[in-house]
């Protein structure tokens, strides 16, 4: 049989395919679909301190093979998470990560803070690489020495794992990683959405109201498996590198894996094919099992020379 659980930071997953932050709600609407127990673990939207609205419309724009969003990291702040969305998802059988944004590094603390003593949360993604925000995020995790401040800080704090989501829009990820790692995270997740711009012809004006968004989807798949590929080079094994970017089947999971990823984070694709998770943990069972490989772990950053599968 094959094996594809996992134990990172001392807890089992079930499996290494988890569902990405802002393509899956808080994982109540998939569960009038499918079973969201199957999944290794759900990764939340982006919780702040306090609620937010979000940008105003166009936040939504179609690309080839992908997408471009301008949320704005809309959500009920984490008060409102706590009272009306944490008691429903308690009651669902699988591993929550809280992905975690604030305008200061004191909010960040102050959400990761208010999840300490629920169970459900085993881990937190900080936020420091979300495109569309005037305050936060991509401003914490574009600056080393303020990223640093913040992961040192969350972590002197908390006690529950600390992943750190990174900006694909700066010079050398791999500079990024390294402080990150050297200030105390517990694990790296790469990456997030590459900024870009639509233009609508007819108009002549961008389709979203920011004018820019993030990039996801199918289209970002070999940026995202090289940065994945450099960060796991670059971390050599000291924390866990989460791979997200583009994956749509089991293939493009598998070209995560093999390039570094101990879990993977399906995305967009939850949007046009909200059941390819599902046919994904089956499809890397199948691929385990024609390659003789018996637990999931000698499959992570196989393409890196560790042993050539037959
Ligand atoms: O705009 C948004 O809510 C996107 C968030 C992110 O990319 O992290």
């Amino acid at each position: 049989m094959q094996d594809l659980s996992i134990e990172l930071w001392g807890i089992r997953f079930k499996n290494p395919v988890w569902v990405a932050s802002g393509t899956f709600g808080y994982g109540l609407e998939a569960s009038e679909i499918y079973d969201v127990s199957s999944l290794g673990a759900v990764v939340t939207k982006g919780i702040s301190l306090r609620p937010r609205e979000g940008n105003p419309p166009q936040r939504i724009a179609e690309t080839p093979c992908g997408m471009l969003n301008s949320i704005g990291l809309q959500n009920p702040g984490v008060e409102g998470f706590l009272l009306h969305i944490y008691p429903r998802i308690e009651k669902i059988d699988t591993h929550f990560i809280v992905n975690v944004f604030g305008e200061t590094e004191e909010e960040y603390l102050e959400v990761c803070l208010a999840l300490e003593d629920r169970p459900k949360i085993v881990a937190y993604e900080l936020n420091v690489s979300c495109p569309n925000v005037k305050k936060g995020g991509m401003l914490f995790g574009h600056d080393t020495k303020v990223l640093s401040r913040l992961v040192e800080r969350v972590k002197a704090k908390v006690r529950k794992p600390v992943l750190v989501k990174l900006s694909p829009n700066v010079g050398d990820i791999r500079t990024f990683a390294r402080v990150c790692v050297e200030s105390g995270a517990d694990g790296l997740v790469a990456i997030n959405t590459l900024v870009g711009m639509k233009i609508d012809v007819r108009s002549g004006k961008p389709d979203l109201s920011t004018f820019v968004g993030g990039l996801s989807g199918p289209a970002i798949l070999p940026i995202a498996v090289r940065i994945v590929w450099e960060v796991f080079q670059e971390v050599r094994g000291s924390v866990p590198v989460i791979g997200v970017g583009g994956i749509y089947d089991t293939d493009s999971a598998l070209q995560h894996i093999l390039a570094g990823a101990s879990a993977v984070q399906v995305g967009t694709a939850n949007f046009f094919d909200p059941k390819c998770p599902l046919r994904i943990i089956e499809g890397i069972k199948s691929y385990m099992e024609s390659k003789k490989v018996k637990s999931f772990n000698q499959l992570v950053g196989r393409a890196h020379g560790i042993g050539v599968l037959s």
